[in-house]
């Protein structure tokens, strides 16, 4: 396969052939005598000079063109979701300073278009959970009341041989409603919108206690001040995924969460287990890489601390 050109070599070749097309201009108005033994020494002092000329000229350009071949280094090992770990050195070669500067807005656009759409995702994500929750609560929870309450109306003057059927019936129609309840409550906290961020989120921690047995204790700390619908979503959905995966993975006996206020307006969100723990590497899983998502989308960030048999600690914090 043919090399591919490099400046350097553009630059060196367009100097090789200026050099050889004025020294043999040179030799043509010089008139040299190539035949007698002076003209060949002067003509061999002339290629040495030449030579010399050639390599100092490779010296040079390569130097000039480190701070170029140093970018593109940078630029090739860049994370496109960390944009803020480019960091091109500082070189006064203007070029390569407007290179650098342009690529680093370019970085930041890209980052910038990235959480936009994503939050939009977002949004639009909790408003179809939204709708599909009141949708399951009150049609479909409707629905099922109606048959339940038709059942118990049959059986007071049903065969009593049917007594028993109907019984059970009207059982199994009381569980999908109370399983409709829980689905539609995960799908969509009403507790959020309604009573606000902590007794939402107190609910949440009881609820958890109650379906897994595992002791859970919800604390805060400080005031949390107003917080906008996307922090209060984010918070409360990080519990939440946090709750699922000690449920889940953890095999731990007590789980404490802890929602603390800075008087500055910070918040941090706590889900401590005393946990199995695991080996706790880069991204993670789906829930983990989404909680990141969800605190890097409100300005937070999200740090999962785990060893194995030492249990596991999730922070959520919020500037
Ligand atoms: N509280 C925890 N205790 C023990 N292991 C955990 C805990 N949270 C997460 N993990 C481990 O990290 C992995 C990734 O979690 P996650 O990203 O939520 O994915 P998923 O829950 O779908 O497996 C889990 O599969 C589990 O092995
Ligand atoms: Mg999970």
């Amino acid at each position: 396969m043919r090399q591919r050109d490099t400046f350097i070599r553009q630059v060196l070749a367009a100097n090789v052939l200026l050099i050889v097309a004025s020294l043999f201009a040179a030799s043509l108005v010089g008139g040299f005598d190539f035949g007698s033994s002076e003209g060949r020494n002067q003509f061999l002092v002339l290629a040495l000079a030449v030579s010399l000329t050639l390599v100092v000229n490779i010296v040079v350009l390569r130097r000039r063109f480190k701070p170029l071949e140093n970018l593109i280094e940078e630029i090739e090992g860049v994370d496109p979701a960390k944009p803020e770990d480019f960091q091109a050195e500082r070189v006064d070669v203007e070029e390569v300073r407007r290179l650098a500067a342009a690529f680093a807005v370019l970085l930041e656009r890209i980052a910038g278009e990235r959480n936009r759409s994503t939050s939009l995702v977002m949004r639009a994500q909790e408003e179809e959970r939204k709708r599909l929750a009141r949708d399951l609560h009150d049609q479909v929870n409707q629905s099922l009341t109606g048959v339940v309450l038709r059942l118990q109306a049959i059986s007071h003057d049903a065969d009593p041989k049917l007594a028993g059927e109907l019984l059970e019936a009207k059982a199994l129609a009381t569980q999908a409603m109370e399983e409709l309840i829980t689905l539609a409550r995960q799908l969509r906290p009403t507790a959020l919108d309604d009573h606000g961020l902590v007794p939402a989120i107190g609910g949440q921690v009881r609820r958890f206690s109650e379906q897994t047995g595992i002791e859970a204790e919800l604390l805060t700390r400080g005031e949390l001040g107003e917080l906008t619908p996307d922090r209060e979503t984010a918070i409360y959905r990080v519990a939440q995924e946090a709750l699922a995966n000690v449920a889940r993975h953890s095999d731990a006996s007590k789980v404490e969460v802890a929602l603390a206020g800075a008087p500055n307006g910070s918040i941090a969100l706590t889900i401590r287990d005393d946990g199995r723990g695991f080996a706790a590497r880069d991204g993670g899983g789906m829930g983990l890489g989404g909680m990141g998502e969800r605190a890097r989308l409100v300005g937070g960030e999200l740090s999962v601390e785990s060893h194995v048999g030492e249990g596991t600690r999730v922070t959520l914090r919020i500037p």
